[in-house]
């Protein structure tokens, strides 16, 4: 099994930089768009075997580090009782504004309203054999409310700093149902296989330090807390926050994902030892000629060398037009460029 995941998320020595891509199932990749033409996407979610699939396609064309499982953050929303349509951003049927739609939302257990979930981890790792490490998912806190209360993912999130203002106990009442919702999410993943999770906080920039603290962090801390006992590593990623990278660097997790706004060697001193770092090239650079990207990866690695516990991935997820010879130059990169062999070395011979 190619552990190295695994071991960075616990700062332990690695042979290579490992390496996988947020979002790396997804419409980039012409299977996934075949997969996608034969069902919708929420069929494609709660079908395990074609979540499964999914997960797999990109393993089968890169050397990729991580498997992860298909699904998406909103999903399990569904099962607190929103109904939401996917084209391809989600969109609420109702968005929740009130202190009695909060109350109304439903605490089922997952394991009842999203075993397919559970289902497709299982088998997820089943069919890998311990060749490479699933990680489970789920959204923070924050960014679910975002969707929840706006109903779209739409600029600035307007409905919901207007919430946060205006009826702060609201908000944190919805934050404290979804903290639940997200504990038993996670653990029935884990449970089910996965061997490393990740909690994708893409909005939390939208808030200043003192809001973060209050609206995000602290449910973050709670979520880590509420699945410690199982012992996987968290990866807690945080898009939009270059001025929350301290605040965030206190969530417990073992990760911090780092976007791409802020260059590794800046976001490690801030962050301070006893965290691995994840990320970060610039989605967009993937747009740039495979040379240049290979130029721009290794930049990122230089940034990282010498840092406990370095994952090589995207500052935010994988964009739909990515071409794919990027991709395998990103990949081949870190492959060629980390590990024993000393990289100034092949710095030197390649340039
Ligand atoms: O390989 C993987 O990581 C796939 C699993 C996955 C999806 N969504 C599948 C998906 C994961 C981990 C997510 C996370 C997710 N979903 C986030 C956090 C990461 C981030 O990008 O910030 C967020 C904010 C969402 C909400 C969401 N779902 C959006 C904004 C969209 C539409 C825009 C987009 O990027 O496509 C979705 C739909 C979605 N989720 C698709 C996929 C493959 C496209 C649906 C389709 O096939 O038509």
């Amino acid at each position: 099994m190619t552990d190295r995941f695994l071991r960075a998320c616990r700062r332990q020595a690695v042979d290579r930089t490992p390496v996988w891509l947020m979002r790396q199932a997804g419409r980039y990749l012409p299977e996934y768009r075949a997969l996608r033409q034969r069902v919708d996407f929420l069929t494609l979610c709660k079908t395990p075997e074609l979540a499964v699939e999914a997960s797999l396609q990109p393993l089968r064309r890169f050397p990729l580090d991580a498997a992860i499982i298909f699904s998406d953050i909103l999903l399990p929303l569904e099962a607190l009782g929103c109904r939401m349509t996917f084209n391809p951003g989600p969109r609420l049927a109702e968005p929740i504004r009130t202190r009695e739609q909060v109350a109304a939302l439903d605490r089922r257990a997952a394991a009842e309203t999203v075993p397919f979930v559970g289902e497709a981890v299982g088998l997820l790792r089943r069919e890998l054999d311990g060749r490479t490490p699933v990680i489970g998912f789920c959204g923070a806190p924050f960014t679910l409310a975002a969707y929840l209360v706006q109903g779209e993912g739409k600029e600035g999130f307007g409905a919901l700093k207007t919430l946060q203002y205006r009826e702060p106990a609201t908000l944190e009442a919805l934050l404290e149902t979804l903290t639940a919702a997200m504990i038993d999410y996670l653990r029935l993943q884990i449970s089910s296989g996965a061997q490393a999770v990740q909690i994708f906080d893409s909005w939390a920039g939208l808030l200043d330090s003192p809001g973060y603290q209050r609206f995000a962090l602290r449910w973050v801390r709670t979520i880590v807390d509420g699945i410690a006992d199982l012992e996987v590593p968290v990866i807690y990623f945080i898009n939009g926050g270059p001025h929350l990278i301290e605040d965030a660097a206190t969530s417990g997790a073992d990760v911090l994902g780092i976007c791409w706004r802020t260059p590794l060697d800046v976001a490690a001193a801030r962050v301070g030892p006893g965290m691995s770092l994840q990320g970060n090239l610039d989605p967009h650079a993937l747009f740039a000629a495979p040379d240049e990207v290979r130029r721009l990866t290794r930049d990122v690695l230089a940034r990282a060398a010498g840092l406990p516990g370095h994952i090589m991935n995207l500052g935010h997820g994988i964009l739909p037009d990515t071409p794919i010879p990027s991709v395998e130059a990103l990949i081949d990169t870190v492959q060629h460029t980390t590990g024993k062999a000393a990289q100034p070395a092949t710095e030197t011979c390649r340039r």
